[in-house]
């Protein structure tokens, strides 16, 4: 078989291919402690996407926090986290190990918070561009930023000046125009979009008649949520002309290619993380078959296919 080139970019960050993790389901630190080394030399990502960080540590939501459904599961976690100046003192030197580019996520609960974080981020040689976490389902934040076009474009205007690293946001899939909020946030200045996030979803136990989750409610994720990833990949990509990093239910490198095909630059392997670790090595690996099969000579003839 002739060989397929899978070498990319993201915002102008060079990858050697298109496969990153969505954030928040693979611990790269904990990864590292348990495989050392072997994880270095074979890491599963073109680009590591680190958890959300906020200002502050936090805790995370109360149990329970998992529930597995058919083909996905539910997720209540609530951004635990060893906050801002945690991170910045303790795990980023770690993640810095990684040889590939890395993209820290960060949220916040107001425009002010959102400026700290992006600046004191930005600031950080290791890191080469910035995902705003503008749709996290788990932490009610007062903010509702990622909901509403305006906000989006106000916050983007404000972060805008801080910094010149790549700004990516993170869209909700709970809104009923994705592409709406995309646009507020390709005029505010982002550099891209990463969707989707988690649907909002909720499990009950019937046993006690309540809601499973600790906080009541969660978001979706897996096999599950892919074909509503892929129709808002399709209308977001076709509305707005900055990169949109596509995830929703990946499993192997067929459900990739049908992201890049909806007109995603590069995807994102998440739930499936947590079966396989190794998932994001399995997508890359099956990638060029895939390819080849529908007559594709390179990663980029695909990535320029206009979605019917
Ligand atoms: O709850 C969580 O930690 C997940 C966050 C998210 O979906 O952004």
């Amino acid at each position: 078989m002739t060989e397929i080139d899978l070498a990319t970019d993201i915002c102008g960050i060079k990858l050697t291919g298109p496969v990153l993790n969505g954030s928040g389901t693979f611990d790269a630190l904990a990864a590292s402690r348990v495989f050392g080394d072997a994880l270095l030399e074979d890491f599963p990502f073109d680009c590591y996407v680190s958890k959300t960080i906020t200002m502050n540590p936090r805790p995370g939501n109360p149990p329970y926090r998992l529930w597995e459904t058919p083909s996905g599961m539910i997720n209540s976690i609530g951004l635990p986290g060893p906050g801002l100046d945690g991170f910045l003192d303790r795990d980023l030197a770690l993640l810095s190990e990684l040889e590939v580019p890395l993209i820290v996520s960060v949220m916040a609960d107001s425009s002010e918070d959102f400026e700290v974080l992006v600046e004191r981020v930005a600031a950080r040689d290791e890191v080469d561009a910035i995902e705003l976490n503008v749709s996290c389902p788990n932490v009610h934040s007062g903010l509702i930023v990622g909901e509403q076009p305006s906000e989006t474009e106000a916050l983007l205007k404000a972060l805008r000046p801080i910094t010149a690293k790549p700004l990516i946001v993170k869209l909700t899939p709970n809104v009923a125009n994705p592409q709406e909020i995309a646009v507020g946030a390709e005029e505010g200045g982002a550099d891209a979009v990463s969707m989707i996030n988690t649907v909002k979803a909720a499990a009950v136990d019937p046993d006690s008649s309540r809601a499973w989750l600790g906080v009541g409610a969660g978001g979706l994720s897996g096999p599950a949520v892919r074909p509503i990833a892929l129709a808002q990949v399709r209308v977001v990509s076709a509305a707005i002309s900055i990169p949109v990093i596509g995830m929703g239910g990946i499993t192997d490198s067929e459900s990739a290619l049908e992201f890049i095909l909806a007109g995603a630059r590069v995807i994102a392997v998440g739930t499936e993380n947590f079966r396989d670790p190794r998932a994001g090595s399995e997508v890359t690996a099956g990638l060029p078959a895939a390819l080849t099969r529908r007559g594709f000579g390179s990663l980029a003839e695909a990535q320029s296919v206009t979605f019917g």
